[in-house]
């Protein structure tokens, strides 16, 4: 099954504008440290708006082998901790997602003590884990390397601690957040990550009797509680999946209105549409219209950072979007050493990009022209799904396993709103 999954590829053919409704998925850089924080719940979970991706699957893969209890009806996932009875995951399962470290901190505050494989580096670069190894030290947890393992042992348990991380890391944060919940005494995290799924995690952890304050500022304040029990939860609509319509809206002139949406975590996102001449109309909270009836051109600058930033997660899917727009547009990325390789793909269809270093420079094209081509990673795989609705002729984009980590039937929704996609 998961090698006929490899095999298949994504067939556009460009040149519909979209026009419709999509309702978007829930987040999964929320769902996934969610999932993580369930290992702390001895009783019943309930997560709602839960997405259906290859990634999601993975996370309930590493549930299962600790012993949790792990169900889903359509979008509603229960996961039971309470009869948790191992701390050791297999390799195999581990590494299927690099995001599974964050049930570490998770495990470690359950259990004070883990055996976890090493994560390598990934399509984006190295992926170092020293803030988060650097922060379970100060916790008081020994952290031994083994062949490709690392032994994480708290003999005298998980200790509050205060903690300045060198970089507002969105993952080391949560693994904190997830130790530090149920530590002997208070953790304070200095430069904390400041992203909506940070907030998510928080609101989560609370209803389940941690007790946290300070989320979505640079400090976050954690007292320590004897233990947490279940609650139930709504997932956070996906900001990148969000953009990734929008993207697909303006590149086909088209309009859509994207609802299950969450506008506030969009700040940084909805004015560079305006910017580049769509009409952005945002209704109550939930709701998003765009539409891209004026004539588009270049936003000039595009600079990564963290949250409120521009996130690095919609670099790839902008930089589809401008090959086509008139003028120049200059991309600089400040969060991956390594995440311009989708541009590479992009030049296959005939954009214009020149990528040095930290720095991409986009000369807009009139058109691009189908071909074939290759996800390198997650969202630049869904840049090429960008490109491909405008492109003449037919696309075909490989490596879609990259996409199914994060898009739930992406061709599903595109379709329904007009673009000729198919899966085959
Ligand atoms: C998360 C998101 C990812 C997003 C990224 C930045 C999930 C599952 N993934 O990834 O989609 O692109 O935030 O918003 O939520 N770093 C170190 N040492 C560490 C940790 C990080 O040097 O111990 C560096 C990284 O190499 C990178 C930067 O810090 O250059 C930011 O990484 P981080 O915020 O940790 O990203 P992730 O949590 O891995």
């Amino acid at each position: 099954m998961n090698e006929h999954r490899n095999s298949q590829r994504l067939i556009v053919a460009g040149g519909r504008k979209l026009q419709g409704e999509i309702a978007v998925q829930g987040a999964k850089n929320s769902v996934l440290p969610l999932l993580a924080a369930t290992v702390l719940c001895k009783g019943t979970a309930v997560l709602h708006n839960c997405p259906k991706l290859t990634d999601a699957d993975a996370a309930f893969r590493i549930l299962d082998c600790l012993g949790c209890k792990c169900e889903r009806e359509k979008s509603v996932v229960t996961v039971n901790g309470e009869a948790m009875c191992n701390n050791q995951v297999p390799d195999g399962v581990i590494q299927e997602m690099r995001s599974s470290i964050v049930f570490l901190g998770a495990i470690l505050g359950r259990c004070g003590n883990c055996r976890w494989s090493t994560p390598g580096g990934c399509e984006l670069g190295a992926r170092p884990i020293d803030y988060h190894l650097e922060a379970f030290r100060q916790m008081g947890v020994e952290v031994e390397n083994d062949a490709g393992f690392m032994n994480c042992t708290a003999p005298k348990g998980i200790q509050g601690a205060r903690i300045s991380l060198p970089f507002p890391s969105v993952g080391a944060t949560e693994n904190i957040m997830l130790a530090a919940v149920t530590a002997n005494g208070s953790t304070e995290i200095h430069n904390a990550a400041r992203e909506p799924e940070i907030v998510d995690l928080a609101n989560f952890l609370r209803k389940c009797g941690a007790k946290i304050s300070g989320e979505g500022s640079s400090t976050i304040a954690i007292e320590g509680v004897k233990e947490l029990y279940g609650a139930e939860h709504t997932v956070i609509p996906d900001r990148i999946v969000t953009a990734t319509y929008m993207c697909c809206a303006a590149i086909t002139r088209g309009e859509l209105l994207l609802t299950k949406t969450k506008q506030d975590d969009l700040s940084p996102i909805l004015p560079v549409f305006e910017r580049i001449g769509c009409s952005v109309y945002t209704y109550s909270d939930d709701k998003i219209y765009i539409n891209a009836r004026k004539p588009l051109s270049s936003p000039k600058k595009i600079v990564t950072h963290v949250h409120p930033g521009f996130p690095t997660d919609a670099q790839a899917l902008l930089m589809a979007l401008t090959t086509v727009l008139p003028g120049t547009t200059i991309f600089e990325e400040n969060i991956f050493e390594c995440r311009y390789k989708h541009a590479g793909e992009l030049g296959r269809l005939g954009a214009k990009i020149n990528v040095k270093e930290r720095v991409a420079v986009v000369e807009g094209v009139k058109r691009l022209s189908g071909a074939a081509v290759k996800s390198t990673d997650l969202r630049g795989g869904a840049a090429l799904v960008v490109a491909g609705l405008a492109a003449e002729g037919v696309t075909k984009i490989g490596n879609i396993h990259h996409i199914d980590r994060g898009y739930e039937s992406i061709e599903d929704a595109l379709h329904s709103v007009g673009a000729n996609i198919k899966r085959s």
